[in-house]
C-alpha cells in the first residue's frame, strides 16, 4: 500500500479525541481514519501517570498495528503524561501530533475578564501545562478549574440535562459574579457538553478548544512529510473501542455526526 493511502490514527481516553478527528475529516475528507477509545480505562485524569503512561503506549502499539500513516493523540492528559516518551520512542518512524489547551487564541481575544481553564486534574498538574501558563501568565488573568468527574458524563453519553448542569455551576460559582474573558476546553471530551455549558457562564461567553488548531497542525506534518492522500474519494473511518461493545461504537459514530 503507498504511504499515503494508509489511514491516520488518533487515540483518546474514551470517545473525546472524536471532537479532534471530526476537526481533520473536514478539512481532510479524502483521509482514512482510525480511531482508538480507551472508555475501558477512562477517565485517565484522576489516575497515576506512570499508568497513563503506560496505557498511551499501548494504545500507540495498537495504532502502529493498525498500518497508520500519522498518530494524533487526541487527548490533553495522555498527551502531557506521555508525549516526550512517545515522540522518543516513535517520531523517527512516524509523525506524531499532540494536543494541549487553546489557550493562545483565548487571551489574544483581549476580552475583559478571566480566563477559565477547564482541563482534568492531570493536564492541569504536569509540567506541559505549567511551562504554557507561565508563557501567557503576564498577559491574562488565568484560573485552572479541574473537572474530574466531567469525563464520565460525556463517556456515558449524557451531553445536556439537569444533572450535568448542576455540575458545572457547582464548578462555576465562584466565579460567575465576575467577567469571564472566555473559557478554554483543555480536554477534547468537553466540545460535546458545549450546549450546557454556555447555558451555565451564558452564551456570549467564547468557548474554546484545541480541536481546529491540531487537526491544522495534523495537516501541516502530512504535507511536510508528502504523506497527503491524494484520493478524489471520500475516506473510510473505522472506529475501535477498549470496551468491545457495539453500543459504544455506536455512540462514537452519532458523536461524529453531531
Ligand atoms: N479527553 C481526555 C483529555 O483530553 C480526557 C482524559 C480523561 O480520560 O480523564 O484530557
Amino acid at each position: 500500500m503507498d504511504n499515503k493511502d494508509k489511514p491516520i490514527g488518533f487515540f483518546d481516553s474514551g470517545v473525546g479525541g472524536l471532537s479532534v478527528m471530526k476537526e481533520a475529516i473536514s478539512i481532510m475528507p479524502n483521509e482514512n481514519f482510525v480511531y482508538f477509545g480507551d472508555s475501558k480505562n477512562a477517565p485517565y485524569g484522576t489516575k497515576e501517570l506512570e499508568e497513563v503512561k503506560k496505557l498511551t503506549l499501548n494504545a500507540v502499539d495498537f495504532l502502529l498495528d493498525k498500518n497508520v500513516k500519522a498518530i494524533v493523540i487526541a487527548c490533553n492528559t495522555a498527551t502531557s503524561a506521555a508525549i516526550e516518551d512517545i515522540r522518543d520512542k516513535y517520531s523517527s518512524i512516524i509523525p506524531i501530533i499532540g494536543i494541549e489547551p487553546a489557550l493562545k487564541p483565548a487571551v489574544k481575544l483581549n476580552r475583559k475578564g478571566n480566563v477559565i481553564i477547564m482541563a482534568t486534574p492531570m493536564t492541569l498538574k504536569e509540567k506541559k501545562f505549567k511551562a504554557l501558563m507561565e508563557k501567557y501568565r503576564n498577559e491574562a488573568d488565568i484560573i485552572s478549574l479541574p473537572c474530574a468527574g466531567l469525563v464520565e458524563f460525556i463517556e456515558q453519553g449524557v451531553l445536556e440535562g439537569e444533572e450535568l448542569e448542576t455540575y458545572l455551576k457547582q464548578k462555576f460559582k465562584e466565579y460567575l459574579a465576575n467577567d469571564i474573558n472566555s473559557v478554554v476546553l483543555g480536554c477534547t471530551h468537553y466540545p460535546f457538553v458545549k450546549n450546557a455549558l454556555s447555558n451555565v457562564v451564558g452564551s456570549d461567553i467564547p468557548l474554546i478548544d484545541g480541536g481546529e488548531g491540531t487537526a491544522k497542525e495534523l495537516k501541516r506534518k502530512l504535507k511536510e512529510k508528502d504523506l497527503v492522500n491524494d484520493s478524489k474519494e471520500k475516506g473510510k473511518i473505522v472506529i475501535y473501542n477498549s470496551l468491545n461493545d457495539n453500543k459504544i461504537i455506536d455512540f462514537c459514530y452519532n458523536l461524529i455526526n453531531l
